[in-house]
């Protein structure tokens, strides 16, 4: 299980924007911007406080209003739905393709009825979706398209013969979040960018109470001291991403054919935020669902769809069989009590278990692929393994050991929400 890293350069970042006494959206917000824009090449990045409030005001932005409806897909982290909602329009939800997890094109055109005011797509896992044919239905149907994504910092798309980070971006915005379970957090926090002057001028205004177009701004700044974490954050990205990839082709190669892994396709390569893999049938995933659980590894199925929330189920138009399906594949998270433990990565020979500050905390980063290490006290497919963690402090078996606080897991605030973000 992947906690976030965050090391001592984060908390000089803190420190120095303590000393400052600048600490709420100040020059550090303005630098974190000017820096997530240069690494997504995109011409405009306006941060605020989540990737929630990225995606309300995105929508908001391109002209979704009231009354609205916006094509989306169901399996997502219901903050896809909800943001919709906030405005007051209405999710129609398509479904998703069996190989990537993600909205698939050919069934757009059928939910796109009068009401339709734009297309949000979802890089699900931080996989990227097909953007290039959601960009050219939108282009012909007259239809604004945004992007949530909001677990693809540092993912990238095939343009011509140019890799493209995703937030470029390919649409009219694409809305990031830095919650910490993804691949970099600043506690809370989200980055909405666009190439649309106008689009993030609105952006801008209502973020922080400005008035414009009839509609009264919200409170979503983010702080001097999130951006200074962020940015920091933002200059360990590519190296993130690296090791990820680096993790998942391990287990592709080690795991073979025992599970299905998503399908990247040529032209997308996703920053693996979450690997979630699917099994042949419900017994099979049962069956590994009890080793896991027989090993201290607390699982549970995939993301929950929206539509099968009843105050979201208006959102049905079409069959959303994929998604319902994919809602039930495995993904491991993390030993619940007991230690939460982080595969070192590539080079480094041994998994160490390290306390969790958190029920959410430690489940950042990636959940499939990592949670699995934390059974073994060898690499995944190496063969060993082990029930539970030796007592704090020991180091047997090679395994350096802290319990984890559960107080600290009781007291966060994320630990008692339903559904743990994607
Ligand atoms: C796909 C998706 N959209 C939106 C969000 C909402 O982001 P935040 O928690 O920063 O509001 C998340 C996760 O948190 C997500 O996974």
């Amino acid at each position: 299980m992947a906690r976030p890293v965050l090391g001592a350069e984060e908390s000089e970042a803190v420190a120095r924007v303590l000393a400052s006494g600048w600490v709420m959206q100040g020059p550090e917000v303005e630098a974190f911007e000017g820096e997530f824009a240069a690494f997504v090449a995109a011409r405009h990045a306006c941060a605020v406080s989540s990737g929630t409030a990225a995606l309300h005001l995105a929508l908001l932005a391109v002209g979704v209003r009231p009354g609205d409806e916006v094509v989306t897909v169901s399996h997502s982290f219901i903050a896809t739905a909800n943001s919709v909602r906030h405005i007051g329009a209405a999710p129609v939800f398509v479904d998703i393709g069996a190989a990537t997890f993600n909205i698939d094109p050919a069934r757009v055109e059928e939910a796109i009825g009068p009401r339709t005011r734009a297309i949000l797509c979802v890089h699900q896992f931080g996989l990227p979706c097909d953007v290039a044919a959601l960009a050219a239905i939108a282009r012909a149907r007259g239809l604004k398209l945004v992007e949530d994504a909001a677990c693809a910092a540092g993912s990238e798309l095939l343009v011509g013969d140019e890799w493209q980070h995703i937030g470029r971006p390919h649409s009219d915005a694409a809305c990031f979040s830095f919650h910490p379970r993804k691949l970099i957090t600043t506690g809370d926090g989200g980055m909405v960018t666009t190439a649309d002057a106008e689009v993030d001028a609105r952006v801008r205004a209502w973020r922080s109470h400005g008035t414009r177009d009839g509609i009264y701004g919200f409170s979503f700044r983010m702080t001097d001291l999130q951006a200074a974490v962020g940015r920091v954050q933002l200059s360990r990205l590519p190296a993130l991403v690296r090791e990820r990839r680096a993790l998942v082709e391990r287990l592709r190669a080690r795991l073979g054919t025992a599970v299905r892994f998503p399908v990247e396709p040529s032209w997308a390569r996703g920053n693996w935020q979450s690997l979630c893999v699917r099994f042949g049938d419900a017994a099979a995933a049962s069956a590994a669902r009890a080793r896991f659980e027989a090993n201290g590894v607390a699982v549970r199925p995939g993301i929950a769809n929206a539509h099968e929330d009843p105050m979201q189920s208006d959102g049905i138009r079409g069959s959303l069989n994929e998604s319902e399906r994919c809602a039930r594949c495995l993904t491991p998270t993390q030993p619940a009590p007991g230690p939460a433990c982080r595969w070192p990565g590539p080079g480094l020979r041994t998994p160490r278990c390290r306390p969790a500050p958190c029920a959410w905390a430690s489940t950042a980063g990636s959940t499939g692929w990592a949670s699995w290490a934390t059974t073994t006290s060898t690499p995944p497919g190496r063969g060993g393994g082990r029930s539970s963690c030796p007592p704090s402090g020991s180091t047997a078996g090679g395994w350096r050991c802290r319990r984890r606080s559960t107080a600290a897991s009781r007291s966060s605030p994320r630990a008692t929400s339903r559904r743990p973000p994607t």
